[in-house]
């Protein structure tokens, strides 16, 4: 029988040493995807004004910045546009631009830095005038199935240009599917694919929206007739299993720490990489209270990155991922 004084669970928290010894869960910078914002044009570094510390790169900043995250072995970056407000449109057409900017900014990346991770984004809503993830119709709602049309275009197009992991965010019913048809038929076998399984229709995302441009266009309209509702767990199992029946190679929670539930669960019953992306409302949460010093962001940050690896988690996206890097060396 465990029972005190014979056990006392404090010996091993005396010392550092022992903590660590028996620590049940690590971290290390394998577990850190970085999320990136791409300008169009030439020497332009943008501060997101809701996100302080984050920036957005035109293309030949972006290398710059890369440089610094290849030397800090994190395995992969996370690439998302701002699309430039005139070259929006209804349904989106940008996205399937092959000179566009997502596109020309793959195959540089891949040219440069050959052994860096890269992942994009696969989802309409930077290039809508609306701001939806799809096309509408005429009483805005989001349909699915002429999406998954252009998100399959999307995809092929980023896959053509070399990217190694193609990343529906959308959730549209159906789309992990067709677009792992269309990478098979095209002979894109070793294209990964990170589904946005379980992406429920958060507020924790407004930073992110500023970010790439599309909250004006948003007003008024959410998300939620194709993302997640808060309230539901069970539905996640069933998003992900049909993710992983219809080709995905990994899956993704989000937002991270309101769901570490999800996580859970779904790792209690999938063996397949699992990701929480830790979104930009919680980033700009920890670092708004951390400029005005009511958090201390480096102990923050740890604690909740550790947390989602102790929730089953493989990995997660994080803004802080390169700071961590370094809070990481600092802790070991
Ligand atoms: C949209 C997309 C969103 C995020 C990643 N891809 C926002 C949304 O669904 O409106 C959110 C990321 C974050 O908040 O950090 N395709």
């Amino acid at each position: 029988m465990i029972k005190y004084p014979t056990t006392r669970p404090r010996r091993n928290r005396l010392s550092n040493w022992s903590r660590r010894l028996t620590s049940e869960n690590s971290l290390s910078v394998n577990d850190l995807i970085l999320p990136m914002f791409l300008l169009e044009g030439t020497k332009k570094k943008e501060q997101i004004h809701s996100m302080p510390g984050v920036f957005r790169y035109s293309l030949d900043e972006l290398l710059k910045q890369i440089e610094i995250v290849v030397r800090s072995k994190i395995p992969l970056i996370a690439l998302f546009p701002n699309i430039e407000s005139d070259l929006k449109t209804p349904t989106g057409s940008e996205a399937l631009n092959s000179k566009g900017v997502v596109p020309k900014a793959i195959l540089m990346i891949k040219k440069e830095f050959p052994d860096l991770g890269l992942m994009t984004d696969i989802a309409l809503d930077p290039y809508t005038t609306h701001g939806q993830d799809g096309l509408i119709n005429e009483f805005g709602y989001v349909l699915n199935d002429q999406t998954v049309e252009i998100l399959k275009k999307q995809a092929l197009l980023h896959a053509q240009m070399g990217v190694d992991i193609v990343a529906p965010s959308d959730m549209m019913d159906g789309r992990v599917g067709a677009i792992r048809q269309a990478l098979e038929d095209e002979k894109y076998f070793l294209t990964k694919i990170m589904s946005y399984s379980a992406k429920y229709a958060s507020s924790f995302y407004n930073p992110f929206r500023e970010a790439v441009g599309s909250t004006k266009n948003l007003k008024g309209f959410d998300k939620k007739s194709y993302q997640m509702n808060p309230a539901n767990s069970e539905e996640a199992l069933l998003e992900v299993e049909l993710d992983i029946n219809e080709g995905a190679d990994m899956i993704m929670i989000k937002p991270g720490l309101p769901y570490l539930d999800i996580i859970q669960k779904i790792k209690e019953v999938y063996k397949i990489p699992t990701f929480a992306y830790q979104v930009s409302g919680e980033y700009s949460m920890i670092k708004s209270a951390s400029i005005n010093n009511y958090l201390d962001e480096k102990d923050v940050v740890l604690e909740t990155l550790i947390a989602f690896k102790r929730a089953g988690c493989s990995g997660v996206l994080t803004y802080f991922a390169l700071s961590a890097t370094e809070w990481i060396k600092e802790e070991n």
